[in-house]
């Protein structure tokens, strides 16, 4: 109970903007959780709320065996938070900011700055860890943010699109961290749009939109629930998707989706191999050629698309999107 996250019936307006609609979670201690949904479905704004950065309008929440509402300070004293809104100093090196962190939760200097040193490490700041965070690249600031939220190790862990804009290898590393972290005990809620990133960390997962829980299972039991197998193919001619699309869908079982930029054409099927054979047959009658076609189980971008009716960003338009919004905040 102490290193769990509950929340009931969470609301939050903004304007006209209904940010949470009524969000329940559940997350039993020592585990991770994953939220996954697309852009504005109230990720951020849930875990805002849980980490008492707002008030809700409605609804209640433990963190930590704390209720959030009643006694904000304790749970702030419980949590580590890191992600889009955490504080790095600009003007602090990056190993002052790990030590004032540290000393911040009362940790002696000396202990402060052996963690800061370990992170450093840990980080790949070693070489830039004495420069000021104002020298650094985006990448390297969110991973002093990183850094800063596990300078000590608090019994929950609240990370907003860690590894958003990280290179694969730096998000591997993070992995790693978090992996660890959980192994000693921590309770972790993690948002992400990167849905392996859900399928490698987190014991379950629920999918957000609108404001509001839409599915809940591991990543497993989100994929039986999608239903059975996929055909999946890839035309040769840009041109040919459209009649490759009407193939698919004489065949499958439920909504096609299309892939454009790869030419690939997606749809459920329940049939197997013999089905695959017919579709086969009948792109060859129509003349459609085809570079690839496959029989796969479905995937968690799969179940993205059946509960939300869209694709997950990939890596390239979420990093993007956070360009974008930091251009944004840029400009007064
Ligand atoms: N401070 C705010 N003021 C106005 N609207 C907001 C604010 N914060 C979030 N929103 C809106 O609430 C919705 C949910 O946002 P958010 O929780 O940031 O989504 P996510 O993190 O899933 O992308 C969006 O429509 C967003 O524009
Ligand atoms: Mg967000």
């Amino acid at each position: 109970m102490p290193g769990a996250i509950y929340a009931e019936g969470l609301v939050k307006t903004f304007g006209d903007v209904k940010a949470l609609d009524g969000v329940d979670l559940d997350v039993p201690e020592g585990t991770v959780l994953g939220l996954l949904g697309p852009n504005g479905a109230g990720k951020t704004t849930t875990v805002r709320v849980l980490t008492t950065l707002i008030k809700p309008d409605r609804g209640s929440a433990v963190v930590a065996g704390i209720d959030v509402l009643k006694k904000p300070d304790e749970v702030r004293h419980s949590i580590g938070l890191s992600g889009q809104f955490a504080a790095v100093d600009e003007y602090l090196t990056g190993r002052e900011n790990l030590r004032m962190v540290g000393q911040l939760y009362q940790m002696s200097g000396r202990d402060a700055k052996v963690r800061a040193g370990e992170l450093l490490e840990r980080f790949n700041l070693a070489d830039a860890a004495d420069r000021p965070a104002k020298t650094y690249s985006g990448g390297m600031r969110r991973r002093l943010d990183l850094a800063a939220a596990l300078v000590v190790s608090p019994p929950v862990m609240f990370m907003d699109e860690p590894t958003t804009g990280l290179d694969p290898r730096n998000r591997q590393q993070l992995w790693e961290v978090i992996q660890e972290l959980v192994a000693g005990g921590t309770t972790l809620l993690l948002t992400t749009q990167y849905l392996e990133e859900a399928d490698h960390l987190a014991h379950d997962i629920a999918v957000v939109d609108h404001g509001r829980v839409i599915a809940r299972g591991t990543s497993d039991q989100l994929k039986a629930r999608t239903g059975g197998e996929r055909v999946e193919l890839v035309v040769h001619e840009r041109e040919h998707i459209p009649f490759a699309d009407d193939v698919l869908r004489t065949f499958g079982k439920g909504d096609s989706t299309i892939d454009h930029h790869t030419r690939k054409v997606t749809v459920p099927v329940s049939g197997g191999a013999k089905l695959l054979a017919e579709v086969i047959r009948e792109l060859d009658l129509r003349g459609i050629e085809i570079d690839d076609i496959a029989l796969r189980r479905p995937t968690l971008d799969d179940v993205f698309i059946s509960l939300t009716g869209h694709a997950a960003e990939t890596a390239e338009e979420a990093d993007e999107a956070e360009a974008q919004k930091e251009r944004k905040g840029a400009t007064p």
